[in-house]
């Protein structure tokens, strides 16, 4: 599996801790597209870079963080067949691949600390997609 992670300056530690523990997991695939260093980035500019490398290398899925997660999620469900959550629990994670079937997720590194951020991570991998009703209502959204 191929993970693209990005973040602005708000969600570099986040981003870090996660990368770190998705590369001790020695299964994925980690892509880091920065911020490399905990200075000022604009988080639309992330995403877009995000976006790229999802469609350039077929990765799986998109890991975004900035403060919040609020910005960087709206950029990226700006961008063509990107389908982003910003989850906030682990109930959310879980939920965001069974009904929603997103191909990213935002986190607020300002808002999780990092013991839950990995719990959510483990919920959303382990997460199957659902079929039936919820198939329906992607359909109604183009995907
Ligand atoms: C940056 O200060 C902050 O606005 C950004 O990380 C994010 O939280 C926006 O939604």
């Amino acid at each position: 599996m191929k993970i693209v992670l990005g973040a602005d300056h708000g969600g570099f530690a986040l981003k870090e801790c996660i990368k770190k523990y998705l590369i001790s997991k020695n299964t994925i695939e980690t892509i880091d597209i920065g911020c490399f260093i905990e200075e000022s980035v604009d988080y639309p500019d992330i995403a877009l870079n995000a976006a790229s490398k999802l469609k350039e290398i077929n990765a799986d899925y998109i890991f975004a963080f900035c403060g919040t997660g609020i910005g960087i999620s709206i950029a990226l469900n700006k961008i063509d067949k990107i389908y982003c959550a910003n989850i906030y629990n682990v109930s959310s994670a879980k939920l965001a691949k069974e009904h929603n079937a997103v191909n990213a997720i935002a986190m607020g590194g300002r808002e999780l600390d990092f013991d839950t951020a990995i719990l959510m991570v483990n919920a959303f991998l382990e997460a199957e997609v659902l079929s039936d009703n919820h198939k329906r209502r992607r359909a109604k959204i183009g995907y």
